[in-house]
């Protein structure tokens, strides 16, 4: 190689190298996911509204109530995202579904956050992100006024009708902890209280809050006071995977009204929407 030709050479090999550093640095993981956030958060403030999905059949959390002759979904989780869109700057466009369509939802961009007393578990947290916990609670199980002395422990639930909404931590919780318990596992809430009171099934295992809520509207029912075994379970907003900006966003609403103590307030007014 003459003097020259290597200096060519030299020069168009140490370009080459230049600019594969260059594609390498460009196209980190990192960055691009970055950018993905950010369009994600950005491109609900610029389309001016955000998509709350929920199963509105959950008194007090969310369910339907008339008022001034219009239905409309009202309750505590209802207040939140109210104010979690307030602090984004859009408008809360609401869409009711089955609790077990939920997640599916997130994932196909039909909704862009879920606010349905939804308990973060680790099986939940492979595929989506949740924010903080807002609301903590326990299970407990409703039966039938004239019922509830024949059922006074989990073993006189065997070869018993359990209700659970399908897709809910309480269908597992009552799989594996009433031994011998037929589960019936149904999408709305409201049609497993239907189905009690006409004894179709013996028992509906759900969060406290709700058993009472139920109980509270239906005099032939009542809460057991049968306990489970559990860890305190809770309720957290849902994101889609990967929504870290907007879960931040989300988990600065939740400390503004955990600070000003409006949550228990959402609560205590939800309650009383049901009375
Ligand atoms: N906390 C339970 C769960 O996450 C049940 C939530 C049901 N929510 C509803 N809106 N129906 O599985």
């Amino acid at each position: 190689m003459s003097k020259n030709k290597f200096k060519k050479f030299f020069l168009v090999s140490l370009i080459g190298v230049l600019v594969l550093g260059l594609i390498a640095c460009g196209s980190t993981t990192e960055k691009v996911d970055v950018n993905k956030q950010e369009s994600q958060l950005e491109a609900i403030k610029a389309s001016g509204k955000i998509v709350l999905g929920t199963s509105a059949d959950y008194p007090p959390y969310e369910f339907h109530k008339e008022i001034d002759g219009k239905d409309e979904i009202v309750g505590f989780d209802i207040e939140i995202a109210k104010e979690i869109a307030k602090d984004l700057e859009v408008e809360l466009v609401i869409k009711d579904m089955k609790f077990e369509g939920l997640l599916a939802a997130l994932d196909s961009g039909n909704v862009d956050f879920v606010v349905a007393g939804m308990t973060p578990t680790p099986d939940r947290e492979e595929n989506v992100d949740f924010s903080k916990i807002y609301h903590r609670t326990v299970q407990a199980l409703v039966v039938k006024k004239d019922n509830v002395e024949n059922i006074t422990s989990l073993q006189d639930l065997e070869g018993k009708k359990i209700g659970a909404q399908k897709g809910s931590i309480q269908q597992e919780i009552a799989t594996e902890q009433i031994p011998g318990g037929q589960i019936k596992a149904l999408g709305k809430v409201s049609d497993l209280m239907l189905e009690l009171k006409y004894g179709k099934i013996d028992a509906v295992v759900v969060e406290i809050g709700v058993a009472k809520a139920y109980v509270s509207k239906n005099s032939d029912l009542l809460v057991s006071e049968i306990k489970f075994d559990e860890e305190e379970g809770g309720s957290a907003v849902a994101l889609k995977e990967g929504s870290t900006e907007l879960v931040n966003a989300i988990n600065n609403t939740l400390d503004r009204l955990m600070k000003e103590k409006l949550i228990e307030n959402f609560v205590t007014k939800a309650t009383e929407l049901i009375e």
